[in-house]
């Protein structure tokens, strides 16, 4: 996720340009650079340096030339190539007389990679975004114009964009265009603005307007058209702006654990994005490790703490299921101090959002030094454990604010289970037919979690019904199982409740003891393989009084007969099912939070990164 923002007919862009990268920082900061044109060329500048990015950019933009030309912005979150200067947009192309800004990814880079580079272009960068302004180089060269030559480069791509495009050749013009990233536009008083965000237009206009998908607009000073790829003119859609700027950084939620939980099908979705080539194989090209590395391997180590643990939980089953590796899954800070075995055929994936939680990146350190291949799954990109592993897998989620993590539990998930298809690809234990068939069900996954979403007001309807309730059980089987663990860690950490997950046909061996009226136990009933024996613990708990919360997939009439309060979810492959189920309680534990008074972003004695032990 990266930001940008550009403006045309405005005499000090510059200073414009840097506060609406500010208020984009959010959406990453690994770099950030601007180009404007002036006196008929491209004047570029771009810094990298993490939190500081914009901050120097300040410094190298302080003698830049002005002018009411086109002038555009960017902050970058690093998916392809480090976050180097090289690597910071705008990106030109061959002449230097045209630079772009892109946030999203390009899925066919490589293709078009090689063949600009086979009719003589020269790549700069390790982006997957340089792509597309030496392509409409290619286009202005034979005679198009810059809006034209745009159109047909966006036809010829697969994946995600928001881009703007900006050409010496037409000083005033901005280009702008996106596909499933969103782009909003701007026009006031003679300037006429666009940003990858509200927040970056809110200081400067009250007259914000939406780009809707395959759309491009033209930007001109004070005015603006927009057309569809195909070039039919469209009527821009304004939208009523009421927010301040730091609502509008929310993008209009109370708060950024809601808005977190509501781009999750964002974030799923970008975490396949870019993972098949052209004959349908995965290929999971940043991972650094070979093939002929991991085809050496016979065991899995999976090492995490608290949410990130869960998501490695869910990955054992799905690992073990498709790839007939055994798969340990550890505490980080459990595995550091016993003697776990494992050596040079062993790998270690140490899964965690921020890349730099201290218990886990020792436990990778230690799994180095016992020999073992260690992975990093990371959503931070060269974070420290990114850097220090031999291999890393990105989560693409975005940033994190919310203390509480949601939308990058759904990404791990994702990225573990792709890491477990990958493996049984290489080493031949499942037919590319069934890798296919799961890998349909993951492009399916954006659509049914957010489906899942617009149901929240059935899950406020049960949480407003268990305000007084003060003991949770949270039980599952099988992949049900860390759903049920994070249900009760995510209730316990945002509304102070006592929650328990545990697996339930455990319950019986002792906590079975707790059960008494007014006990709260909410079950993963979704039809995996142990579903009627989950049904048989359901009674077990219901005939001692529980209050009886299930989840259950749509249409399951004998699941919801035998509960108080049903959590509907669309049903899914078994293995993917926790990427689903997680959702109604992930809400669940926000609105409890809410209704008694706590503040979901900020949850009392806990840190975004543990970097203590
Ligand atoms: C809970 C939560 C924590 C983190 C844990 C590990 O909502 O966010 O349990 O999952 O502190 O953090 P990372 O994933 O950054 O290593």
């Amino acid at each position: 996720m990266c930001g940008i923002i550009g403006v045309t007919g405005e005499a000090d862009a510059v200073p414009l340009l840097l506060g609406g990268l500010h208020q984009l920082e959010y959406r990453g900061y690994d770099s950030a650079g601007v180009a404007l044109v002036a006196d008929g060329a491209i004047w570029r500048a771009r810094a990298a340096g993490g939190t500081d990015s914009v901050a120097k950019l300040g410094e190298l933009t302080a003698g830049a030339p002005n002018g009411h030309a086109a002038a555009i912005g960017h902050t970058r979150w690093a998916t392809h190539g480090s976050p180097t200067e090289e690597n910071a947009h705008p990106h030109t192309d061959c002449t230097g007389r045209l630079a772009l800004i892109h946030n999203g990814i390009i899925e066919n880079h490589a293709e078009l990679r090689a063949e600009l580079e086979a009719s003589g272009h020269t790549l700069a960068s390790d982006t997957d975004t340089e792509v597309m302004a030496h392509l409409i180089e290619a286009q202005m060269a034979g005679g198009a114009s810059l809006p034209d030559a745009t159109r047909t480069v966006l036809g010829r791509l697969r994946g995600s964009f928001s881009v703007a495009v900006i050409s010496a050749d037409e000083p005033d013009t901005i280009v702008a265009a996106c596909r499933l990233t969103p782009l909003v536009l701007g026009l006031h008083d003679g300037m006429t603005l666009l940003a990858s965000d509200i927040p970056a237009l809110i200081g400067h206009t009250r007259r914000v307007f939406t780009l809707a998908d395959d759309q491009l607009a033209v930007l001109t000073p004070g005015a603006l058209t927009v057309t569809t790829l195909d070039g039919e003119p469209v009527e821009p859609v304004e939208r009523a702006i009421t927010w301040d700027v730091e609502a509008a950084q929310k993008g209009g939620y109370e708060d950024f654990m809601s808005k977190e939980i509501e781009e999750q099908p964002v974030a799923v979705r970008d975490t396949l994005l870019d993972r098949r080539g052209a004959g349908g194989e995965l290929i999971l090209d940043e991972m650094r490790l070979g093939a002929d590395e991991l085809r050496d391997i016979d065991k899995v180590f999976i090492v995490a703490c608290g949410t990130s643990y869960h998501a490695a939980l869910v990955a054992k089953y799905a690992i073990e299921h498709w790839v007939k590796l055994p798969t340990e899954v550890d505490i980080a800070s459990e595995f550091r101090y016993r003697d776990p075995v494992l050596n040079e055929r062993t790998l270690c994936v140490g899964v965690s959002q921020s890349g730099e939680t201290l218990d886990t990146a020792e436990a990778m350190r230690e799994a180095a030094r016992l020999g073992a291949k260690v992975l990093a799954v990371s959503n931070v990109v060269d974070s420290s454990m990114a850097r220090a592993a031999d291999g890393v897998l990105y989560t693409r989620a975005g940033p994190e604010i919310g203390v509480a993590s949601t939308k990058t539990h759904l990404a791990q998930i994702l990225a573990l289970e792709l890491l477990g298809l990958y493996l049984a690809q290489l080493l031949g234990t499942q037919p590319a037919a069934a890798i296919d068939g799961v890998f349909d069900h993951m492009e399916r996954l954006p659509d049914l979690v957010a489906d899942t979403l617009r149901r929240a007001d059935d899950v406020d309807d049960v949480a407003a019904k268990l305000t007084d309730a003060r003991d949770f059980f949270f039980l599952g089987r099988h992949v049900g199982f860390p759903v049920a663990l994070e249900g009760a860690l995510k209730l316990k950490e945002l509304a102070y409740l006592r929650a328990e997950g545990y697996p339930a046909g455990e319950l019986k061996h002792g906590p079975i003891a707790l059960i008494e009226p007014g006990t709260v136990v909410v079950a993963i009933a979704t039809r995996n393989r142990l579903w009627e024996k989950m049904l048989s613990n359901v009674a077990e708990v219901r005939s001692r009084g529980a209050t009886m919360v299930l989840l259950a997939e749509d249409g399951d009439e004998e699941t919801a007969a035998a509960a108080d309060h049903v959590l509907w979810v669309p049903p899914t492959d078994p293995l993917l099912s926790p990427v689903v189920g997680v959702v109604p309680l992930q809400q669940l534990a926000y609105r409890l939070a809410r209704l008694h008074g706590h503040d979901p972003d900020r949850p009392r004695n806990l840190a975004k990164t543990v970097t203590v032990e």
